[in-house]
């Protein structure tokens, strides 16, 4: 061979320089929903610790919420969004197979013509964003990404359903990624158990919504079971993030897991064996489970109320249908 290729070579580290946050615009409390499940206040706030959640108007949408959780990631950053080359979107609630929400949000944040795409890791869509922008940026894909975790769950939840309708909310987290002096990404511990397939998603195809055998495909799941799995096999997952990144749990100033279940989150807290000196993100119980966009959320909202925490380190995890994880360890903007 005469003639070599370049390759690409990025920087040697990435950190997170600033998050946004958009919720849905009403609150949804307990009471509205419990009639058609037969369920009560005290049931929903004992088992899951959720009070109200965010839902959005029928006006709109996962990518308007997308867009304004982006739009105040950039302006936090101070990156130019002209400079902004990549942009992710974690999803599973696009009502549109395509085109992708990303390559609209890019466009309306003025990112255009950045490389643009939706990722469908569920639960665990916002740790499978940062783990592919890190790594992109790393490798000279990429200088600047802007990841997004974005649902408007409300549109594909069964109000009679009560294995899972009554957790879900809408909101979109959004984070920018950029090159760095320091580690502030540490390598991501992520996976997948499609053997559980069965677990939790959808009910229905889209085929059999088409062909009549069935109506609007919405979200089930098989609650303990994914309870179980969550409460055993997520913690030795965190674990793990943690020796991956070096650390241990007392080093810790943030603790933000997938808003799930708040049970959930209090034995992650045991387990995990977190000093209380660690915050932990909590905003399940005024958002609900918003998906992709619970954990970029529950970080914008504990930055908000301690901003002392800035610079310290956060273990993130996500969980979800799949069955798919991801976690790793960052430094908080
Ligand atoms: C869904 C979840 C809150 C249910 O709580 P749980 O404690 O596991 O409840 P169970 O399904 O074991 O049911 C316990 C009892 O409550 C009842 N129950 C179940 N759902 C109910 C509801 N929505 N309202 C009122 N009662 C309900 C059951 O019938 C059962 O009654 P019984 O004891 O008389 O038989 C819980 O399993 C959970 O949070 N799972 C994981 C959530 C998650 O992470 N999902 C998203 C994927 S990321």
């Amino acid at each position: 061979m005469t003639v070599t290729l370049n390759q690409a070579k990025g920087p040697e580290f990435t950190r997170i320089y600033s998050y946004g946050a958009a919720r849905g615009e009403v609150a949804v409390p307990n009471d509205d929903l419990i009639g058609p499940i037969d369920s009560s206040d005290e049931w929903i706030r004992q088992r899951t610790g959720i009070v109200t959640r965010t839902r959005a108007v029928p006006t709109t949408s996962a990518t308007d919420l997308a867009t304004e959780a982006a739009r105040e990631a950039v302006e936090r950053s101070g990156v130019n969004p002209a400079d902004i080359d990549l942009v992710i979107v974690g999803t599973i609630s696009n009502v549109q197979q395509t085109p992708s929400m990303a390559a609209v949000v890019a466009d309306r944040i003025g990112a255009n013509p950045a490389a643009a795409y939706d990722s469908n890791a569920a639960c665990a869509g916002f740790a499978y964003a940062v783990a592919q922008a890190d790594a992109l940026i790393r490798a000279g894909a990429a200088k600047y990404a802007v990841v997004i975790g974005a649902e408007k769950l409300s549109d594909i939840v069964d109000p009679t359903d009560r294995s899972i309708s009554f957790l879900l909310g809408d909101g979109a987290g959004a984070a920018v990624i950029g090159p760095s002096d320091f580690a502030g990404i540490s390598p991501t511990v992520w996976g997948s158990d499609g053997s559980k397939a069965d677990a939790v998603g959808m009910d229905h195809t889209l085929i059999e919504f088409r062909d009549g055998e069935s109506a609007w495909p919405t979200l089930r799941q098989e609650g303990p079971t994914v309870f179980r799995w969550a409460v055993w096999e997520m913690a030795k997952v965190a674990k793990q993030a943690l020796d991956a990144a070096g650390i241990e749990a007392k080093d810790l100033a943030a603790f933000i897991p997938h808003q799930a279940n708040m049970r959930i989150i209090d034995e992650f807290a045991k387990q995990l064996k977190l000093p209380d000196t660690v915050a932990i993100g909590r905003d399940i119980e005024t958002t609900g489970n918003t998906s992709a966009a619970s954990v970029p959320l529950a970080a914008h909202r504990l930055l908000q109320e301690h901003p002392e925490l800035s610079g310290g380190l956060a273990l993130q995890i996500g969980f979800g249908a799949g069955l798919v994880f991801g976690a790793q360890v960052v430094v908080l903007p």
